[in-house]
């Protein structure tokens, strides 16, 4: 019995140690051409400036995922099972060499994780009205769209991005995804078949933060800034910009994945609703919305999108 205790007791103070151990991870550091560069392992790999700074798990724990997405797995949610803290990491580790959570301070990284995570509750969410709980509390309940009107093949992508035959494109992921050229330019930069195989992002939920990230980090088209970008300040705005009232900030962020489908709309529901997720996490987090800046900053009410929808592109 005494030795068996002893074991335990052991195995005790060794997980403790392996849990510190993680957190305080020592990243290798090397000075190139004055600059200094960390590798800090499995989550922030490949001789960058922001390995250097503090990794998204170093700030945001797997309880932190849980409060912000507390009903994701209850039984009336419609993903239950999917979606964990785990594969956020996993999926996150392979953007934190390019910034994604890593940029600046670590307040910074985590009013970015906030606002990332933002514009996913509000894709996901299940709680409208009256849920319980309150209508922020289910983000996450939803990894596709339940009952897809069309196939969303668009034929003017037959060249580029021909659909698989049967293969549905309707709504998918953290971020959800829709339409063939969608999966396809999502598929490519993940280097995973996802025109052959959309249902992938539905059967894995790294694979679906990933492409989530994937499109934080990337601009929607050349010379333009990113979502991450316009964030975390690496997007100095034009004279034109300033003219669209386009200004750095969340407001911003929303310009660049939804366009004139949520900005320049006055202070419209779907807009609300993804601030109002942002909001919470912040305060979730611990940041505090105080944080978040002046409308002006967390809005896009009055922000010309960076790409009109013309009237031939209205596909969204
Ligand atoms: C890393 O964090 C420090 C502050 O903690 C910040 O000044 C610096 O800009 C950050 N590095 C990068 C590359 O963002
Ligand atoms: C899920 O996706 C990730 C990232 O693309 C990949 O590494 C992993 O092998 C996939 N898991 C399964 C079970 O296919
Ligand atoms: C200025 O912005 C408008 C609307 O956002 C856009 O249509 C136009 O092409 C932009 N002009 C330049 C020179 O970038």
């Amino acid at each position: 019995m005494e030795a068996k205790l002893s074991v335990l007791f052991t195995v005790a103070i060794m997980l403790v140690l392996a849990a510190n151990g993680d957190e305080s991870v020592q990243p290798l550091v090397k000075k190139v051409k004055g600059k200094k560069l960390c590798d800090k392992g499995w989550e922030c790999k490949g001789w960058s400036v922001y390995c250097c700074n503090q990794t998204i798990s170093d700030y945001f724990d797997a309880y932190q995922f849980e409060n912000l997405f507390a009903k994701r797995n209850s039984p009336v949610a419609h993903a239950v099972g999917f979606w964990d803290y785990h594969s956020f990491i996993t999926a996150a580790a392979q953007y934190q060499p390019l910034g994604f959570g890593t940029t600046g301070a670590k307040h910074s990284g985590m009013k970015e994780v906030a606002a990332f995570l933002g514009h996913v509750g509000s894709k996901t969410t299940c709680g409208y009205g009256v849920a319980t709980g309150g209508p922020l509390a289910w983000g996450l309940c939803y990894n596709k769209e339940m009952s897809p009107s069309q196939m969303y093949c668009d034929d003017y992508y037959k060249l580029t991005y021909p659909c698989a035959p049967g293969a549905s494109y309707h709504g998918r992921g953290a971020l959800p995804l829709y339409w063939n050229y969608n999966y396809g330019e999502t598929g490519q930069a993940l280097k995973v078949d996802l025109l052959n195989h959309p249902e992938y992002i539905e059967q894995n939920a790294t694979l679906a933060f990933q492409a989530a990230i994937w499109r934080w980090m990337t601009p929607v088209k050349k010379r333009q800034p990113s979502a991450h970008d316009v964030f975390v300040g690496n997007w100095k705005p034009t004279k034109n910009d300033t003219l669209s009232k386009r200004i750095p900030g969340f407001g911003a962020t929303m310009n660049v994945l939804y366009g004139d489908q949520v900005c320049g709309k006055d202070d419209s529901d779907s807009m609300n609703n993804i601030v109002s997720h942002y909001l919470y996490y912040l305060d979730l987090m611990g940041v505090g919305r105080e944080e978040a800046g002046p409308h002006e900053v967390l809005s896009c009410s009055e922000q010309k999108a960076f790409n009109p929808t013309s009237s031939s592109a209205s596909s969204s």
